[in-house]
């Protein structure tokens, strides 16, 4: 597909509920659990695409365990994000990179192995900020991958909060392979329980999911603490603004990476 659709299709897929994705030279792959409404979104996902470039390609199939796996393997390659920092799939080994953190990801269905730009945003700015010792809320947990670093850097406990139940097993293996045994507390809610105010909160959400749920954390940070928010494309970066402008947040710095956009804010 071409490139100046692909963020923009990969938006829509994920908005309809799309549970992994892979992106890869012009391909990307997106999987849905297969159920009642699984050929309904499909359909839906097949004409958006088709109108948004008639060129595109789309191939469609179910995938057991065993070859889903083995596509993993051929998409998702040791990702370093930072000379400190590494996302590795959990089938390569650690001793062969020398970045002092190693980010340990079975893939599986949740997002949120570190080959996605928004994620590596996320990453990067928790490699600068995360100093030791913060209590860290995680928005959007996936995969439990931004919460698992923020632990592994030496943060003191991070509350990491979902909305879909199939990511519970896969973010469970996460934190076993990373050997995180302790100070993930996970919720899997639509109205989870803060114990704020956080030092740091990292949110990586699309913004048609993104902006309803916000505002309800604009007091979820101490002063002076600081909030990435990620998930939104260059194209969005004005509405960000003035949905932040509503908030105690203050942009300090943006970051992009190919077509997305992510902020680092400060509470005032
Ligand atoms: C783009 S993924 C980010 C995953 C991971 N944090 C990362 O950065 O790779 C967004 C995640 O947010 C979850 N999510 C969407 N809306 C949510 C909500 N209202 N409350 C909690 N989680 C939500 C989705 O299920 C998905 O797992």
């Amino acid at each position: 597909m071409a490139e100046e659709h692909r963020d923009i299709a990969i938006d829509f897929a994920m908005a309809l509920g799309g549970l992994a994705i892979v992106e890869k030279d012009d391909v990307f792959q997106v999987s849905y659990p297969l159920d009642h409404s699984t050929q309904l979104i499909l359909s839906e996902l097949k004409t958006y695409i088709q109108d948004l470039d008639p060129a595109a390609n789309l191939v469609q199939s179910v995938v057991d365990y065993e070859n889903w796996n083995k596509n993993w393997q051929a998409f998702f390659k040791p990702t370093p994000i930072t000379e400190q920092l590494i996302v590795l799939p959990e089938w390569e080994s650690p001793d062969d990179f020398p970045h002092p953190i190693k980010i340990r990801i079975r893939p599986a269905m949740a997002f949120g192995t570190g080959t996605h730009e928004t994620t590596q945003l996320c990453l990067e700015i928790l490699d600068d900020q995360i100093l030791g010792a913060e209590r860290v809320l995680d928005v959007g947990t996936g995969s439990g991958i931004l919460g698992i670093t923020a632990l592994l850097k030496g943060a003191a406990q991070v509350d990491a909060l979902e909305n879909d139940p199939f990511t519970e097993e896969n973010i469970s293996d996460n934190l076993e392979l990373n050997g995180i045994h302790s100070g993930f507390n996970l919720q899997i809610t639509e109205t989870p329980l803060l114990n704020s105010p956080y030092d740091l909160m990292v949110v990586n959400i699309i913004k048609a999911r993104l902006f309803p749920i916000l505002p309800s954390y604009f007091d979820s940070v101490r002063t002076a603490g600081k909030v990435i928010v990620s998930g939104l494309l260059l194209t969005e970066d004005q509405e960000t603004r003035e949905l932040l402008s509503q908030s105690p947040w203050k942009i300090l710095k943006t970051f992009t990476k190919n077509e997305w956009i992510a902020y680092l804010c400060e509470v005032k």
